[in-house]
């Protein structure tokens, strides 16, 4: 890649069309397996589990209804408490969702199924979050929770489909012991897939929390866990510098108000830092108005790590390779940039590194042949 195609594209190009987005191989580093569940997933285990929907089955997954969305009934899910509409409502609904699974087998078909929908996009290695606390049939079960999972990966791993890690994210409302107590767990094993300590949920509304995880994050760096941390989506450019001070983030998921602070731009360029950015995500719930007020091109131009990711695809509605498409239309980014963000992406994951290796290769040869048949219909005008 040269230094010139890492940076907004000059604004003739178009964008890529969808075949290319798919066959760009790629990571994506920022997606929740639980917003990786389908609105059939929800369908059927509700039927398995005699449980009535919320609301009709077909505008189940409407953002209007999800971002106020109150629990059905009282349960011990997770979420972050008291806030209303956008991102809390929108957590409390992944609450309701991931409360429908509730046996070992029911948790791998619905992982097996989220690899097959990754795979879909040409996604070849995902680090997929998953915050135990949401899944509240679970509770004081979550290591079994967590093994059923990773059996549904390693089938659709040995099915060929992409390989799917976990990164297990605290909550924000845990408490320190507890944190403590789940990382030490993690660490005992065994833990198939899990790879990463994450924490996620509504920063504005639990306030800030670094020094509370600290202790918990410095654990999981001591024991070769990776971590990532959500930060600067509902938080400023505070929340992130707690993550890479308190809680030796290697990864920001979002991470974008991060571009109203001058010296943490720099901070997470000079520390290698990269920030898993989710633009539909972040419109949806309104962290910003619309694409021309959305800073991703102005992370890429200032030197960041930016990859471009999800979050929830399927109650936002969405795919990765609909979404590059989207995003290299919006910001008139062509092959070059969008084979940038593929490369970033392999960088940025925590895939081990033959993995990495045989990704770029494949990447390499992918670009080059798209460039060529560029080339060639170019010359054919
Ligand atoms: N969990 C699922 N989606 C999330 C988001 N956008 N922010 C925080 N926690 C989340
Ligand atoms: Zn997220």
């Amino acid at each position: 890649m040269t230094g010139s195609s890492l940076t907004s594209a000059p604004a003739e190009t178009l964008g890529i069309d969808i075949a290319t987005a798919r066959a760009l191989p790629k990571a994506e580093v920022h997606v929740h397996l639980e917003g990786g569940l389908a609105l059939a997933d929800l369908l059927w285990l509700a039927k398995e589990n005699g449980e009535s929907l919320p609301g009709p089955a077909a505008t189940l997954f409407d953002v209007s209804t999800h971002t106020d969305f109150e629990m059905p009934e009282e349960t011990t899910g997770g979420g972050d408490g008291v806030g209303t509409g956008g991102l809390s409502g929108f957590l409390r609904f992944l609450d309701w969702q991931c409360g429908l699974v509730r046996t070992p087998d029911q948790a791998a078909r619905v992982a097996y199924a989220f690899a097959a929908r990754q795979s879909s996009s040409g996604v070849r290695y995902t680090d997929a979050i998953v915050n135990p606390t949401h899944w509240h049939g679970w509770r004081g079960k979550e290591h079994d929770l967590m093994a059923a999972i990773a059996a549904g990966l390693a089938e659709a791993e040995q099915d060929g489909l992409c390989v799917v890690n976990l990164a297990w994210s605290l909550l924000r409302s845990q408490t320190a012991t507890e944190a403590r107590e789940i990382v030490e767990r993690i660490v005992a094993g065994p833990s198939p897939r899990i790879v990463a300590l994450s924490v996620d949920g509504d920063e504005k509304v639990a306030g800030r929390t670094g020094e509370k995880f600290s202790e918990a994050f410095t654990l999981a760096r001591d024991a070769g866990l990776h971590r990532t941390v959500h930060a600067g989506e509902s938080s400023g450019p505070e929340g992130v510098w707690d993550a890479v001070d308190l809680l030796h983030a290697e990864r920001i998921d979002h991470g974008v108000r991060a571009i109203e602070d001058p010296a943490l731009i720099e901070r997470l360029i000079s520390d290698g830092i990269a920030l898993g950015v989710c633009p539909r995500s972040n419109l949806t719930l309104g962290v910003y108005d619309g694409w021309a007020s959305h800073p991703l091109p102005a992370l890429l131009d200032a030197g960041v790590l930016v990859t471009l990711n999800t979050d929830d695809p399927e109650p936002l509605g969405t795919t990765l390779a609909h979404d590059w498409v989207e995003t290299s239309a919006h910001f008139g980014w062509g092959l070059d940039v969008m084979a940038g963000f593929a490369a970033r992406s392999i960088d940025a994951s925590f895939a081990d590194d033959s993995l990495k290796a045989a990704l770029h290769a494949d990447l390499s040869e992918t670009v080059a042949t798209a460039r060529a048949k560029q080339k060639s219909t170019e010359m054919a005008r």
